[in-house]
């Protein structure tokens, strides 16, 4: 899109401050918009697919949108029809071309790391770029194992983006152990293996989100999956694959609806629905915690889509009791931290979590912003180096402030304090809502659907 602002603020991304005050019990059936992790994998691997793919369901945010733009500049044909499905033809395992610019990921941690990994088995040489906010993200956690493989990447200087990626054939297939619990680093080397020589090994100590191997599974590679003595699971994956095309479903993102289930919970007298949440166990430890918190959660129309798990969520509004987060949880759930922490401000009691490092590495150090934000609001916390201490209000609404919350490019930030102003008094400004537009374009208006009064 060419810039039409005048040269002086063309540097400046256009940003959409917004307010949002307690507008009573919130009520209805909604749905949230596809998971992105499996978006993200179902763009990808049918891209490496001989024939055509369809996909409905995606989820049509940014970040996703990326990683299509970067399949197609690298030969790949996707169109959507106007019915919100997704045709893409591949170019075959071993297929991708140069593409002919550098790739701009944007917000999208994902989509570089797992491009990342896929681009390391093929003979081209590809920039990776991406925002202020991306740029920041370590990336030697995907670079140091895929050099093993062969591949070579010329980082900046504290191995952050702008990169560049040289890609080799044959790529040698690797065993790596992961040390630390990343299904996106799984994912990179996966990827790396589908072209590569032989039989890749990816260990991981704690298990993180599957769908990658779920997804190769159903695409036709050859994925064995054991379980070590110490209780590591072991993933084996023959290279050179042929992945045959499928029909894929993509259910809701449990992520995304993690927002209006604790707005429900914390709003007084709301009885919500969230219809097509995907339940794969591997992302549901929000739930779980949220149900031992004392959240009234009930799993309705339990059923199998797509070889995913998915269910409708009925939620109402619950007094909650603190907890102390199980650190074998923190994977299941470590996107949801940002809006757990708000659950855990309106609890009653002191809710403790630890082994949070990770969140320091999102899209913004979650630890940080949640725990500034939240006490601009007058929540009494402790930022430790891994963890925030909440004493909760115990279903008292938050003190406004006229602070304006931080959200440094963090959809989940800009949604986590949306959703504070539902229970603080005089309502919350937030500086910039538009990184909602990556994983969930529909926030504000399905705040409003569960708003409305008819
Ligand atoms: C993701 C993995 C997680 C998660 C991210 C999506 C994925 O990141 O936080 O939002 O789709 O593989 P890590 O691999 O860094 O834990």
């Amino acid at each position: 899109m060419i810039d039409l602002r005048p040269k002086k603020q063309q540097s400046k991304r256009m940003t959409q401050a917004s307010f949002f005050k307690p507008v009573g019990p919130l009520s209805g059936k909604i749905r949230v918009p596809g998971d992105k992790s499996i978006s993200h994998r179902a763009i990808i691997f049918a891209s490496l697919a001989i024939g055509t793919s369809s996909i409905e369901g995606l989820l049509e945010g940014e970040d996703v949108l990326a990683t299509a733009a970067a399949m197609r500049s690298m030969g790949a044909d996707i169109v959507r029809d106007d019915d919100a499905v997704w045709s893409v033809t591949g170019v075959g395992v071993g297929g991708l071309m140069q593409p002919k610019a550098a790739l701009d990921l944007g917000n999208s941690g994902t989509s570089t790391r797992l491009l990342m990994g896929l681009v390391a088995s093929h003979d081209i040489m590809v920039t990776f770029t991406g925002d202020a906010s991306l740029s920041s993200r370590p990336m030697a956690r995907v670079t140091d194992p895929l050099s093993m493989c062969g591949a070579s990447f010329t980082t900046s200087p504290d191995g952050t983006l702008p990169a560049m990626v040289r890609g080799v054939v044959p790529a040698l297939a690797i065993t790596y152990e992961l040390p630390v619990a990343s299904a996106q680093v799984k994912s990179a080397v996966l990827l790396a293996g589908l072209n590569s020589a032989g039989v890749t090994t990816v260990i991981e100590p704690t298990l993180t989100r599957d769908h990658s191997e779920r997804m190769l599974i159903g695409f036709g590679a050859d994925v064995r999956i054991t379980i070590r003595e110490d209780g590591a699971r072991v993933i084996k994956l023959r290279g050179e694959a042929e992945l045959q095309p499928q029909n894929i479903t993509v259910p809701g993102d449990p992520s995304s609806a993690a927002f209006p289930v604790v707005a429900a919970l914390i709003t007084e007298g709301s009885d919500v629905v969230v219809e097509n949440v995907g339940m794969n166990s591997t992302r549901t430890g929000i739930f779980a915690i949220l149900k031992k918190m004392g959240g009234d959660l009930e799993l309705l129309n339990e059923r199998t889509v797509g070889g995913e798990d998915v269910a409708d969520i009925h939620v109402r509004h619950s007094k909650l009791k603190a907890i102390t987060v199980p650190a074998d949880v923190v994977p299941s759930m470590i996107d949801e931290f940002p809006i757990f922490f708000v659950a855990a401000a309106m609890a009653h009691g002191v809710t403790r979590t630890s082994g949070l490092d990770e969140l320091r590495v999102k899209e913004s150090d979650r630890l940080a912003l949640m725990a500034e934000g939240l006490k601009s609001l007058g929540v009494a916390l402790e930022e430790t180096p891994d963890g925030l201490i909440i004493m909760g209000s115990g279903g008292a609404m938050l003190r406004g402030s006229n602070t304006t919350i931080k959200t440094a490019l963090d959809h989940r930030i800009a949604m986590s304090f949306a959703i504070t102003g539902q229970v603080t008094d005089g309502g919350v400004h937030i500086d910039d809502m538009t990184p909602v537009r990556t994983s969930f374009p529909s926030f504000e208006d399905m705040l409003k659907e569960l708003q409305s009064k008819e």
